[in-house]
């Protein structure tokens, strides 16, 4: 059990994935979970579904309670670091930010004090537990936040940490990998189409295709190419298609569309003044 009491700044979708993941997987209680947001409709189904106290503002949920978990839009997150930092403690609150392309140095340098602070890029399948997650700590963050930080996106996927330069890349390849798949469903789908076969069952085809690869991948322990290796007779189907795929250059644009994914993800970036010394 997580014995801290945890404040969700922002009560949206990926906050309820959490809350839902931390009940659900007994590491907390709903009473040790508090969340505020400008949206009244939003605490009261968090409040009505899960059990969580609501607060009326953020300033009042950042002095009740240890950990704040920072889940409003990026464009949300200096307004609400203006409105807490007045309650802000460094020795008490620990500050784990889930917003996309806000620097953990942005963060400490509009909350005005050495605040620990986590950056971490999670991704929507965290809705079904199957999130994959990674993060890097601030410049005052340490031990207890890394383990912290496990616990929590433990309950709603894999955790990953790594240096906060790579998180741009991070988000492009699990922030927003799951449309990648997405796409390719779509695209074996027409491409069953094509080939004659009714749309309903080209769907349920591709997406059950998806969903047993997937779990060829997380539940045999075998690496992909295995896995590929495995399935591609020599002169036969798969061969084919595969041939094609690598006479192509899909390998390059797919690169390359990662590369354009994490390039706009450091574009959007907010800049950060100098002198915070990280
Ligand atoms: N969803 C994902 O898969 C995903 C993946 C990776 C990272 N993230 C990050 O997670 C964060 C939250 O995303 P989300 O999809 O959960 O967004 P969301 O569903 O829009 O949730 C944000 C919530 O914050 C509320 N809010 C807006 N201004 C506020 C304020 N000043 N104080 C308190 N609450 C405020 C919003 O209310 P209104 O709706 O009324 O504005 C909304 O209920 C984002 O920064 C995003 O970059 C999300």
């Amino acid at each position: 059990m997580i014995q801290h009491m945890i404040g969700f700044l922002g009560a949206g979708n990926m906050a309820e994935a959490l809350i839902r993941g931390l009940i659900e997987t007994n590491k907390c209680g709903g009473s040790s979970l508090l969340a505020s947001d400008i949206n009244e409709i939003r605490l009261a189904h968090m409040s009505k579904t899960y059990g969580i106290s609501t607060q009326p503002g953020n300033l009042a949920l950042t002095e009740a309670a240890e950990v704040l978990l920072l889940a409003v839009k990026p464009q949300q997150v200096a307004e609400v670091l203006g409105e807490i930092r007045s309650g802000l403690d460094p020795q008490r609150h620990t500050l784990i930010s889930i917003a996309a392309g806000i620097p953990t140095a942005f963060i400490e340098q509009q909350a005005q004090c050495p605040l620990k602070v986590v950056r971490v890029m999670p991704n929507t399948p965290a809705r079904l537990k199957a999130g994959a997650a990674a993060f890097c700590l601030g410049q005052y963050a340490g031990e207890a936040e890394i383990l912290l930080t496990h616990l929590l996106f433990e309950t709603v996927g894999i955790v990953v940490q790594v240096k906060e330069s790579l998180l741009n890349a991070v988000t492009a390849l699990s922030g927003s990998g799951p449309a990648y798949i997405f796409k390719l469903c779509e695209m074996m789908t027409a491409a069953g189409l094509k080939m004659g076969l009714p749309a309903d069952v080209a769907d349920d085809l591709a997406r059950q295709t998806i969903l047993g690869a997937a779990r060829m991948l997380t539940e045999t322990g075998k690496s992909a190419e295995e896995l590929r290796q495995a399935v591609t007779s020599p002169g036969g189907t798969t061969q084919a298609a595969l041939e094609y795929l690598g006479n192509s250059d899909f390998e390059q644009v797919f690169q390359a569309a990662l590369l354009a994914a994490r390039d706009r993800a450091q574009s959007l970036m907010p800049i950060v003044k100098k002198g915070n010394g990280k």
